[in-house]
């Protein structure tokens, strides 16, 4: 397995800003604030409460209702408390399923430029990922004849993940349904990813898969979580919507290794997701501000193309343009270079494109304040534009 790219650039990240440097986080797929203070208030009562036994494996009755009429209200369709298995963060969740699904020879189709842990969580369960092209200059969006080309009698699953991590990317309702319409034609589980879904900008529409196609529920899963719409990473709350014979093998799985997710936890959960969601238009148009300063911003630097993303938090900019610079005597020779060199001349902390299947590209994350963005951008200018092509000797000025 590979390790993750973003956790490795984290820690160096981290080493510099031990030594003391000011370095722009532009790395870490997180929000820079705190979940609302319900929340906070929901776990403090929960511990006081004694909360501090096991749970059921798969979470609390009141968790699972509270995900439901959440679905409901947020998604338009709505699943049974049997249809839910809550776990430790959604990659816990599609780790699980990895488990419960996939076994070798199976195949298992994922649009390239992808999350880390897909591919990684397939083959980790002895399956062979599938990883389908994508374009950017068709928005990163995976077309139905590709999805058509890449099925085969071993497809055991399609992964898709709007809003996408890492390009933003997130199918409209039309697309959505297109792509339906091709996973009608062949018997496979179809997991559709939508920790980003409420994180859409412009007005743009959240398409949810499941309430389009309630007759393809019996073999759809959708991955949910609490981790980015309410600022709740560290919670460690994530969840499948299946049918109820997968939630079974789900709750095998999970009993015979972490069992329930912490219970404080699990109450923090439900005072999120039945907390009033007034405050998310503001966070909302925060969020859609920062994508456009950081957008505009690293298209406004010499070698680096973005593409405007409808959803996430992430711009995913196209910096073939930086390759060849000088690098204390050697040239960047991959995204990987630009990125350790972003961390050293403009201390700006960027993934990498290759660990999603880009090379060529950096993903950075716009979870940081416009503030901190319009200056880390600078740093960004200053660096390329005291760089030169490698081989060539720096002219002294006159
Ligand atoms: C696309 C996607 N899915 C799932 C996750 C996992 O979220 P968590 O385990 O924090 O719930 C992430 C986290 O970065 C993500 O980007």
């Amino acid at each position: 397995m590979a390790p993750s790219v973003t956790l490795a650039m984290n820690t160096k990240a981290l080493e510099l800003k031990a030594k003391g440097v000011d370095v722009f986080a532009f790395g870490v797929g997180e929000p820079d604030f705190e979940p609302p203070a319900h929340v906070l208030d929901a776990a403090k009562r929960a511990i006081d409460a004694g909360c501090s036994k096991y749970t059921a494996v798969t979470g609390i009755p009141a968790l699972k209702e509270a995900i439901c009429d959440f679905t409901e209200k947020s998604r338009g369709w709505r699943p049974t408390p049997q249809n839910v298995c809550v776990s430790v963060g959604a990659k816990h969740t599609l780790f699980n399923l990895a488990l419960a699904l996939y076994e070798p020879g199976d195949e298992v189709i994922i649009p390239k430029p992808y999350w880390v842990s897909y591919p990684e969580q397939v083959r980790l369960a002895g399956a062979t990922p599938v990883l389908v092209d994508t374009r950017e200059d068709q928005g990163w969006k995976l077309p139905p004849e590709s999805l058509k080309r890449a099925l085969t009698p071993r497809t055991k699953a399609i992964v898709l993940c709007s809003p996408s991590n890492p390009t933003g990317a997130a199918y409209t309702e039309e697309e959505t349904k297109a792509l339906l319409d091709v996973v009608r034609s062949h018997d496979c589980w179809l997991i559709v990813d939508e920790i980003y879904a409420e994180l859409v900008y412009d007005g743009f529409r959240f398409a949810s898969a499941a309430k389009l196609a309630p007759d393809l529920r019996d073999r759809l899963i959708v991955v949910d979580g609490v981790s980015k719409t309410f600022a709740m990473t560290g919670w460690r709350i994530g969840w499948a919507l299946a049918p109820a014979p997968l939630i079974k093998a789900l709750d095998v799985i999970q009993g015979q290794s972490t069992t329930n997710p912490t219970a404080v936890a699990q109450h923090a959960a439900i005072a999120a997701l039945r907390g009033s969601m007034d405050d998310f238009a503001r966070i909302r148009t925060m969020f859609q501000k920062r994508r456009d300063a950081m957008v505009a911003g690293l298209s406004s630097v010499p070698g680096i193309k973005c593409r405007k993303p409808e959803g996430a938090f992430y711009a995913f900019a196209d910096c073939r343009g930086l390759l060849g610079l000088d690098w204390n005597g050697k040239p960047l020779a991959t995204d990987e270079d630009i990125a350790y060199w972003l961390l050293e001349k403009a201390h700006v902390a960027a993934v990498p494109g290759g660990g999603f299947g880009a090379p060529g590209y950096v993903r950075f994350s716009y979870a940081a304040s416009e503030e901190r963005i319009a200056a880390g951008i600078a740093a960004i200018r200053r660096a390329v534009e005291a760089s030169q092509p490698a081989g060539r000797q720096a002219v002294a000025p006159a």
